[in-house]
């Protein structure tokens, strides 16, 4: 990955920066949200030079948003502005924004430099990174789009100040995740930070360990033929879990989701590969305080299983693959698990969790 990964107190400074390494000639934009527009933009713009002088181009926030709408949206404010083959974007927003602005830069004139800001935690820690960019299209998430890598991500904590402490513990569902992938001593020093209390200095470091396993696994694996499957961890439960609460129009965020994914997969890994029960107990404990219960009962099994099976990692249709852990650090890519089994890691969670 030819990526720069810049972690930092100061965006502006490395936004000037790294903008004047990269673009001498062509005229600069920003693609924002309304929120980002609103709470995000201002203020880096007091502070960078490159923000003040740019071009704006702001779409609506919200997922449904990453449309072609949308994407038709920018490519226009980039033909107004005037932008050439050597213009660079900077997408400023969480990963609606740096996933649509960076297919929106792949594309305009094919292919325009761009630099990721990630604004949410959810989009420092995964969307910003490793190069996954589209729109979703049809009803269907993510269906269009291409493998590009930012030029550079500036990654700081010091715009998640107004963030809500739901979009804090989405981004920490997907962190607990890298955690996990990592080692018992990095899922243990991430579970002993307190997300909620919102110390955003604290969280850098934390944060630039936590995404360099996600670096890490993308620079082996960049296009998903392997190891990349590692980082679907949580993610066969967790798209189903998400897919029956949208389905109760009780729609959670992703990371939500994700955090409770884990642990059937935690479950599963233990049934399957005698994952320790210890650091099992211990993370349904840190489950419940932070996202609280889901309520499925044994009647959601049947629609539940379905979900997965329908799942778009699932080579086969009959097949529901999950990847899994031994031990924390030790990956089991493409666990194919029973049906029946699948059953009994839902009852423990039931148990465990509610
Ligand atoms: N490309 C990838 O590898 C990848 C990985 C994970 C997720 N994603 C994508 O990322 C998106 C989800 O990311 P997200 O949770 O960041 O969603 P998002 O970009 O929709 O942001 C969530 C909300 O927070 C607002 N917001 C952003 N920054 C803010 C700030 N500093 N203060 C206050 N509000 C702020 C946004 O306007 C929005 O309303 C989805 O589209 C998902 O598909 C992509
Ligand atoms: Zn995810």
């Amino acid at each position: 990955m030819s990526q720069q990964l810049i972690f930092t107190d100061s965006p502006a400074l490395e936004l000037d920066r790294i903008a004047g390494d990269i673009s001498s000639t062509g005229r600069i934009f920003i693609l924002t949200d309304d929120h980002t527009a609103s709470l995000v933009l201002p203020r880096l713009a007091a502070e960078s030079c490159v923000a003040r002088q740019a071009a704006v181009i702001t779409i609506p926030s919200g997922d449904v948003n990453k449309s072609l709408d949308s994407l038709a949206r920018i490519w226009d404010g980039l033909v107004e502005g005037g932008a050439t083959r050597r213009s660079l974007m900077i997408n400023l927003g969480g990963g609606m924004v740096t996933d649509i602005g960076g297919f929106a830069a792949s594309t305009f004139k094919r292919g325009i430099r761009f630099v990721n800001m990630p604004t949410t935690l959810l989009a420092a820690v995964d969307a910003s990174v490793g190069g996954k960019t589209g729109i979703n299209f049809h009803g269907l998430k993510n269906e269009i789009g291409v493998f590009s890598q930012a030029d550079a991500v500036i990654i700081s904590t010091v715009f998640f100040d107004t963030l809500p402490v739901e979009e804090l513990l989405s981004g920490y569902g997907e962190m607990l995740k890298h955690g996990l992938l990592e080692s018992l001593d990095a899922f243990r020093k991430l579970m002993a930070y307190d997300i909620t209390a919102r110390d955003m200095k604290a969280l850098l470091p934390i944060l630039e360990d936590n995404v360099g396993v996600k670096r890490r696994v993308v620079e082996e694996d960049p296009t998903e033929k392997g190891l990349r499957k590692a980082l679907n961890l949580g993610h066969t439960p967790g798209h189903a879990f998400e897919s029956w609460a949208m389905h109760r129009r009780q729609p959670i965020p992703h990371g939500y989701a994700v955090a409770f994914g884990v642990f059937v997969d935690m479950i599963l890994s233990h049934m399957l590969y005698g994952f320790d029960s210890g650091v099992l107990q211990q993370y349904a404990v840190t489950l419940r305080n932070l996202y609280g219960t889901l309520p499925i009962t044994c009647d959601d099994y049947d629609a539940l299983i379905d979900y997965m099976r329908h799942d778009k990692k699932n080579v086969s249709g009959a097949d529901i693959n999950f990847s899994l852990l031994a031990s924390p650090g030790h990956i089991r890519l493409d666990s194919i698990v029973p049906e029946e089994q699948i059953r009994q890691a839902l009852d423990i969670f039931r148990d465990l969790v509610q």
